[in-house]
């Protein structure tokens, strides 16, 4: 029996406290040559696509736009297009959102950029409904929360309908009878739905992969519903081994209700990771980077979106201020607000007293260590081990530095988890979904 495989991708270090831009080799993360440096590393580690994430609004924080993490992100469908022209195999996944964007003009983007990678092209249907990034966008914000998957669903429909619409043998161009596309070859879309009303033809031929591929990254139910529904790939959060054995059994689980089996929806964790020569180096290594990751201001900032107070007062080196949070209202804005702040700060407080923790070590504590710390050995071992133990599918890469965060791991790592017969020697298939092994 083949040895079941491992998916990678590698995720563009985004907007957040990941990214560490104070390092010396930390470069632009805006310049295309940055771009194409982290797709030309994906790309030589033979891995299945590179990963834009999205941000329709600055994040703010007590006001004012939040700078202690990189600020400024381009536009995903454009970076992608341009990555198509410097890359051959590597598959290219847009994050776009479905609540402020158009069905048409969407599935048009999308389409193009299939056209245009020759079958690479991914979507991730994200579904952000907050009125703060509404404001941003001509209706404000319009949708209520409850909407947001009914939306994306509807969305997603119509898109299909207008990528399905022109027939595969379409284009005929035959000079002697003067036929450029066969007659009738192109279909009429005409959908009248609760978000959306759309009469016409679409305007591309169909695209090498027929449609991009479909990932979809939230977490509710009503995400895992759409993701079982609808995705190819699921972006998870739930990383470790037992939390992501749970979750890829919940979301296994609900395929057959949409007549789907186990295969045709991948899941990829993001994940973070810190190598070393020994497992020491690696542990130094590891806490080396979480001390860049939260500095003495953002330890602060952390603790200011739980206390929804101004703590800027107090020294991050110091220890937790006996004050109790203020409840009325959060700080920031942008961000998932944290729920239960009451909770969370009884819980901060417990643990940084037990340990006689500062306000930084506390915050490095609760905000979560690298995935995966070891020799490029172990890492290869636990990322193989986590996919036969069917904890993912695979994972999503999240460097910490731009753009050479992910060389070591494509120089140490993946040579070793092809020794193990875990992930391709090279690229089988031409397109993301023959890397993804869909149909
Ligand atoms: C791993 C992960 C990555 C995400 N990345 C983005 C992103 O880049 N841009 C964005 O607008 N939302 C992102 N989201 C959130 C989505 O907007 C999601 O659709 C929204 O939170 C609603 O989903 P939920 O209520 O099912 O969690 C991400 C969510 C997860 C879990």
């Amino acid at each position: 029996m083949t040895r079941k495989q491992v998916h990678l991708a590698a995720h563009f270090p985004g907007v957040n406290n990941t990214t560490v831009w104070t390092d010396p080799r930390s470069g632009s993360q805006i310049d295309f040559a940055s771009f194409v440096q982290l797709a030309r590393t994906a790309e030589r580690g033979k891995l299945d696509f590179f990963f834009l994430a999205e941000g329709l609004r600055l994040r703010e924080l007590k006001g004012r736009i939040h700078d202690l993490d990189v600020v400024g992100r381009p536009e995903a469908l454009t970076v992608l297009s341009a990555l198509a022209a410097v890359t051959d195999r590597l598959g290219l996944a847009g994050t776009v959102n479905a609540t402020f964007n158009e069905p048409y003009e969407l599935a048009r983007r999308l389409s193009t950029l299939d056209h245009l990678s020759e079958g690479r092209a991914a979507w991730n249907v994200v579904t952000t409904s907050d009125a703060f990034t509404g404001e941003n966008f001509r209706r404000g914000g319009f949708l209520d929360r409850a909407y947001r998957y009914k939306r994306a669903t509807e969305f997603l429909r119509l898109a299909r309908e207008l990528w399905d619409s022109w027939r595969p043998d379409a284009i005929a161009v035959d000079p002697e009878t003067g036929t450029f596309v066969r007659p009738g070859a192109i279909g009429a879309v005409e959908h009248s739905g609760e978000h959306f009303t759309v009469q016409g033809q679409f305007t591309l031929p169909r695209s090498p992969q027929g449609r991009p591929v479909i990932i979809q990254a939230g977490d509710s139910d009503e995400g895992r519903e759409f993701a079982a529904a609808n995705a190819d790939v699921i972006f998870t959060p739930h990383g470790s081994l037992e939390d992501g054995k749970r979750f890829y059994a919940d979301v296994k689980r609900r395929l057959a209700k949409y007549g789907r089996g186990p295969h045709q929806l991948k899941i990829m964790p993001g994940v973070t990771f810190a190598l070393g020569d020994t497992e020491e180096d690696a542990a130094e290594n590891a806490a080396h980077i979480r001390r860049q990751q939260v500095g003495p201001q953002t330890a602060i900032a952390f603790l200011e979106q739980v206390w929804g107070r101004d703590m800027s007062a107090y020294d991050p080196e110091g220890p937790l201020p006996d004050i109790e949070p203020d409840l009325s209202e959060g700080v920031s804005q942008g961000r998932v607000p944290i729920k239960d702040r009451a909770g969370v700060a009884a819980k901060w407080r417990a643990l940084a007293e037990e340990k006689g923790l500062s306000i930084r070590e506390l915050v490095i504590e609760v905000t979560g260590r690298q995935t995966f710390i070891g020799t490029p050995e172990s890492v290869a071992r636990l990322i193989d081990e986590h996919v036969q133990a069917d904890a993912a599918d695979g994972f999503i890469l999240v460097p910490h530095l731009t753009p050479g965060g992910l060389d070591e791991f494509v120089d140490r790592v993946v040579p070793l988890l092809q020794e193990r017969g875990a992930f391709r020697a090279d690229y089988t298939g031409a397109t993301l979904r023959d890397h993804l092994e869909l149909a």
